[in-house]
């Protein structure tokens, strides 16, 4: 089984690479490959995964499944065992969603498509809860929390519109992410 991050934003932003870092520790290094890099972007995710410069589409992929909200079908445990590569949207979080996952199954069209529920996840949550549902947990098994709320440095609140999971009675949210954004000033 391997995680694939097409990663693509133009830059490589602090937010992303925290995300990414995290997926890193949630499902492990060796089961992750981050596309689409440029070469300094490569070098500074080369710790969390492997990685290439090579779009998508010149990726050798062994019975590939796109991981998309906008699909028909729910990624289901027994499903998920004809599939070897899961493939995500290197895409920040946006609201409303621009469905920019849409450009990414065009560059895959034969791929099939698999949902994660409707509701936006942030792509180290879309990789873990995979990865559960792959381990054999149902999506309707797992816990979620919607609009996560950060409290800022400036006693002002950051609420996050998007789907995390719960694990253990907690949010899994990146640590790290959560100091940098406490510390951010403005968006
Ligand atoms: C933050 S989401 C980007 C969503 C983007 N705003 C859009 O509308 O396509 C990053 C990636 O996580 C995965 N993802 C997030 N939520 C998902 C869901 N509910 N079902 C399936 N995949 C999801 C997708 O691969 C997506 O490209």
């Amino acid at each position: 089984m391997r995680f694939i991050v097409v990663h693509m934003e133009q830059r490589l932003y602090k937010w992303a690479l925290l995300e990414y870092e995290h997926l890193s520790e949630l499902v492990g290094k060796e089961k992750l490959l981050f596309t689409n890099l440029t070469k300094t972007q490569a070098t500074a995710l080369s710790a969390y995964g492997k990685t290439t410069t090579q779009p998508i589409e010149k990726i050798l992929l062994s019975k590939p499944c796109l991981l998309d909200p906008n699909a028909d079908k729910t990624l289901t445990p027994e499903d998920a065992k004809q599939f070897s590569d899961f493939v995500f949207g290197g895409i920040l979080g946006d609201y409303p969603p621009q469905k920019r996952t849409l450009e990414l199954a065009k560059l895959l069209p034969s791929a099939p498509r698999r949902n994660l529920g409707r509701a936006q996840m942030s792509t180290d949550t879309a990789v873990f809860a995979t990865k559960r549902i792959c381990d054999g947990i149902p999506l309707e098994k797992l816990i979620f929390q919607d609009n996560f709320v950060i409290f800022m440095a400036d006693k002002m609140e950051m609420i996050l519109p998007y789907r995390y999971l719960i694990d253990g009675g907690k949010v899994v949210f990146s640590a790290k992410l959560m100091n940098y954004l406490k510390k951010k000033k403005g968006f």
